[in-house]
């Protein structure tokens, strides 16, 4: 199946080229047995892809069959907001972007390194983001994921209009993957999935992911989208080895029970596990007051910095691609890194490949066992 943008605007070779990069051979499944509910019609095509390699570069949107690069790259801080957006949180927390060029490189790169998942937000820079990913990928194969609501006082009755702003950014008529960005009163969980399963329906969005969410929320979405004959995709979430309460709070064993891909967002603990800070050297933005960047949080952090870069030398590589290679050893993680230039992007996109050994994912678990917490 073609994705959204090339229903519209892809020259003829795209699928061609897409089925190349998508090979569902290279597909891995492995680890941990994720089960299909029974009632689901792709149960048969699920079984069909388990199992080929660990070095697999493309999966799927859990069950769904929107197909998409292991890893992606979050594009939270791309944009140019205006007005009173320039003071959203993501360029609060990161300070200044690289500029225009520097993202249009890092696109670039990124889609030659075979990244073709890129996360944003109606909530980011107040739709800036969307904007400037719109104006990227056009003609291009990007899958696209993004989020509802656009603001903190949003109502769930708001969703098909807002749907629609956020497709005219994106210069889509459907995006592949929307998410719930995270649950609140104002958008009640069976609201917004009806509301979901209808853009299903009318075309607009191919698969539904929800973020921020708890192992009894993911249950209660999937539940109302199974009534409608739709698998949950996914559930975004903060997890790096900085982060490792989705190990511990039921998420990632949700993920694993129902088949869910488990999207990581802020995979390198927004920079504090690429090894270029310390006490020496403090992040741009108010990042910088996290506590992975000060004081006895920073100092707990250098021993796992140290033994990222010891593992790294082994293979070649840096602490960044390291830290996001442990996560994608585990099959139903996909992981978002942010990257401000092409440099960046380019880095990132290295994790997919080379692998760790079954002793350096114990390694790194084991030393990052107190962030489990
Ligand atoms: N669903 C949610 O609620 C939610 C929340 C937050 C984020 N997200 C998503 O997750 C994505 C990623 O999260 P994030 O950007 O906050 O955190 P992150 O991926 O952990 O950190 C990204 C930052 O690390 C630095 N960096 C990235 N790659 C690097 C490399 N190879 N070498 C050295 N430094 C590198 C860059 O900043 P510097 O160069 O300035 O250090 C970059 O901005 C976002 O873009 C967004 O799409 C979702």
């Amino acid at each position: 199946m073609l994705g959204c943008n090339q229903a519209l605007i892809a020259p003829p070779f795209l699928p061609l080229v897409l089925e190349r990069i998508f090979n569902p051979d290279r597909m891995s499944l492995e680890g941990p047995e994720r089960r299909p509910p029974a009632n689901y019609e792709g149960h048969t095509r699920w079984k069909e892809r388990v199992a080929v390699t660990t070095l697999a570069t493309a999966t799927t949107f859990g069950q769904t069959d929107v197909q998409v690069s292991r890893l992606g790259i979050g594009v939270m801080t791309w944009g140019t907001p205006k007005g009173l957006a320039r003071w959203t949180p993501a360029t609060l927390a990161y300070g200044a972007a690289d500029g225009a060029a520097a993202e249009q490189q890092a696109f670039a790169a990124s889609l030659a390194a075979g990244v073709t998942l890129f996360d944003t937000a109606a909530m980011y820079s107040g739709g800036a983001s969307e904007q400037r990913l719109g104006e990227l990928a056009r003609g291009t194969p990007a899958v696209i994921a993004t989020k509802f609501p656009p603001g903190l006082f949003s109502r769930a009755d708001s969703l098909p209009r807002e749907l629609e702003a956020s497709l005219r950014r994106l210069e889509r008529a459907c995006v592949e993957l929307y998410q719930h960005h995270f649950p609140s009163s104002r958008t009640p969980i069976a609201t917004v999935m009806e509301l979901m399963a209808d853009a299903v329906e009318a075309g607009k969005v191919r698969a539904v992911g929800v973020s921020n969410y708890s192992a009894a929320q993911m249950r209660e979405a999937h539940a109302v989208l199974a009534r409608r004959g739709i698998p949950l995709a996914s559930n975004q979430v903060e997890y790096s080895l900085l982060h490792r309460q989705p190990e511990t709070n039921g998420v990632l064993d949700a993920c694993r029970e129902l088949g869910v891909s488990l999207i990581a967002y802020q995979p390198l603990a927004s920079g504090a596990l690429t090894g270029k800070y310390g006490a020496h050297a403090r992040p741009s933005g108010l990042r910088r007051l996290l506590p992975a960047f000060r004081g006895r949080g920073q100092e707990a952090a250098q021993p796992v910095v140290a033994l990222l870069r010891e593992i790294g030398a082994a293979h070649g590589k840096s602490p960044a691609q390291v830290a996001l290679r442990w996560l994608l050893e585990q099959p139903q993680v996909i992981p978002i890194p942010g990257a401000k230039n092409a440099a960046q992007a380019q880095a990132n996109a290295e994790a997919l490949s080379f692998s760790l050994s079954p002793a350096e994912v114990e390694a790194l678990g084991t030393a990052t066992a107190a962030w489990r917490a």
